[in-house]
């Protein structure tokens, strides 16, 4: 079984003053709120249901997806890092269950491709094995993402690889390449027993990216190299990234 966890109780800070308005994830790209685009890449992946991570202060999101059958909520009271945000929906979503759970981080949209469905099918032909999507970053944002360690070649284009773990935002100098996490995870639901004794880590954060790590010490992760191009919608320059990349896939009816 897959059911989907979507983080999205952020303050997003980076775009006040439009976040005292409408939550980030829910800005609409064209017609549609970005979040409502997420829900449906994760449906696409099969996902069967999908968990909404929020904070008491966008209960808005709540009532958009109020007709949804598959789309449930869990909350977030303080903010103490994206593993902390996965570990609240657990319950929610199964994690105490043998299976597999897709993370979509809400302010990252993939242009291009359906990410999920990408790390459904690397994880399906991989006997069922934890996968993230990845991409080739410049040096000078390294220290921005969680990085790769690849064991082995990089493919020279899109496609899967095998990885030993991830090392959340290093320096240029430790970083084990230039592969970032970018936004999308298909992880075994081990990641829970992971994340519920995750030490905090950078900023004094529970970080997925350290519970990921520890749980590939005995389980195998892939990567799968994006042939799409992540879109961050969290901060002004971003979101006009991710409605002209959406309207050109329009254009060209993708
Ligand atoms: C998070 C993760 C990081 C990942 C990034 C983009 O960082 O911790 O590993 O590369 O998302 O997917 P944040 O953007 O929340 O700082």
């Amino acid at each position: 079984m897959m059911n989907a966890i979507i983080p999205a109780a952020g303050l997003g800070t980076r775009f006040l003053p439009a976040t005292r308005a409408v939550p980030k994830e829910m800005l609409p790209i064209g017609a549609r709120p970005a979040l409502d685009i997420i829900v449906d890449e994760a449906r696409a992946a099969g996902a069967e249901k999908t968990v909404i991570v929020i904070s008491r202060a966008k209960e808005l999101i709540r009532r958009y997806f109020e007709d949804a059958p598959d789309v449930a909520f869990a909350y977030q009271e303080e903010q103490r890092g994206l593993g902390h945000a996965v570990l609240q929906a657990a319950e929610a979503a199964g994690g105490g269950e043998p299976g597999r759970t897709l993370v979509l981080l809400g302010d990252a949209l993939v242009a291009g491709c359906n990410a999920s469905s990408l790390l459904a099918e690397t994880s399906a032909a991989n006997g069922g094995a934890s996968a993230v999507l990845l991409e080739h970053v410049p040096r000078e944002r390294i220290s921005r993402y969680g990085i790769a360690a690849p064991r082995g070649a990089v493919p020279p284009g899109p496609g899967p690889l095998r990885i030993d773990g991830i090392v959340e935002k290093p320096s240029p100098e430790e970083a084990p390449s230039d592969l970032a996490v970018a936004g999308r995870y298909l992880l075994d639901n081990a990641i829970f027993g992971f994340l519920a004794t995750q030490a905090p880590g950078l900023k004094g954060e529970i970080q997925l990216t350290d519970a990921i790590r520890r749980m590939a010490a005995g389980r195998p992760l892939y990567g799968y190299v994006s042939p799409g191009r992540r879109l961050d919608i969290g901060n002004p320059d971003g979101y006009f990234e991710a409605l002209c990349a959406f309207r050109e896939a329009a254009a060209k009816g993708e």
